[in-house]
């Protein structure tokens, strides 16, 4: 799997979602979608305990699989919803949990605490919708996400769409599909124009 797209929001019609589907579809690439809806993903604890055991998380639940999915995945896709002016919490439980990804392999000589960044240089598109505002916040919370792990955030999707369906605004739909196509040419899933 060349391409993992992180559904965020836990509603069944979500927009976020569909972007995420689309900016996946349009890539060209072979890609998985994960719905946070279908799976318990528990508050991280900050027990460090990922910190000395190259990066294994002692919370044994549904984040464990997609610790693995993450590892695979030459580039990922974080959507979420706003809440709050910010990102919701299942997503932010979700980032907070992926911090054990920091320690997989061995930390920099003399300090674990800065860990490995083992997803460093791959591809990341973050997306956000919001009905009316507070979006900035939410899309800053994933770029910081991004740039933490030094990945290459190569766009940022932010829709206000009020309370409408992202189906009915093909403007929001084409950006997404854009978004798609930059990186299935960057992973070389589709030709470069
Ligand atoms: C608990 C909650 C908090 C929200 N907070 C905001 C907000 O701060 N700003 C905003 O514009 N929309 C807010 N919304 C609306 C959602 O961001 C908006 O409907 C979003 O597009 C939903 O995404 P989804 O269709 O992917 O679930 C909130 C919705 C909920 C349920």
């Amino acid at each position: 799997m060349k391409v993992l797209g992180v559904c965020g929001s836990l509603r069944k019609k979500s927009n976020t979602n569909q972007l995420v589907k689309k900016v996946a579809l349009s890539s060209g690439c072979e890609f998985e979608l994960v719905y946070l809806s279908d799976r318990e993903v528990e508050p991280c604890t900050g027990c460090l305990g990922c910190m000395w055991s190259e990066g294994e998380c002692t919370i044994k639940d549904g984040m464990q699989e997609l610790y693995e999915k993450i590892m695979e995945a030459e580039a990922l896709i974080i959507g979420s919803p706003t809440y709050y002016m910010n990102v919701s919490g299942a997503v932010k439980c979700f980032l907070d949990r992926k911090f054990a990804l920091y320690f997989r392999g061995i930390g920099p000589p003399g300090s674990p605490y800065t860990g490995q960044r083992p997803l460093a240089g791959r591809p990341a598109v973050g997306i956000v919708t919001a009905a009316e505002t507070g979006h900035e916040w939410a899309i800053e919370t994933l770029r910081h996400h991004f740039e933490i792990n030094q990945m290459n955030v190569i766009r940022e999707i932010v829709e206000v769409v009020g309370i409408n369906d992202v189906n009915d605004m093909p403007d929001v739909m084409k950006r997404a599909e854009r978004a798609g196509k930059q990186l299935g040419e960057m992973l070389n899933c589709i030709e470069s124009r």
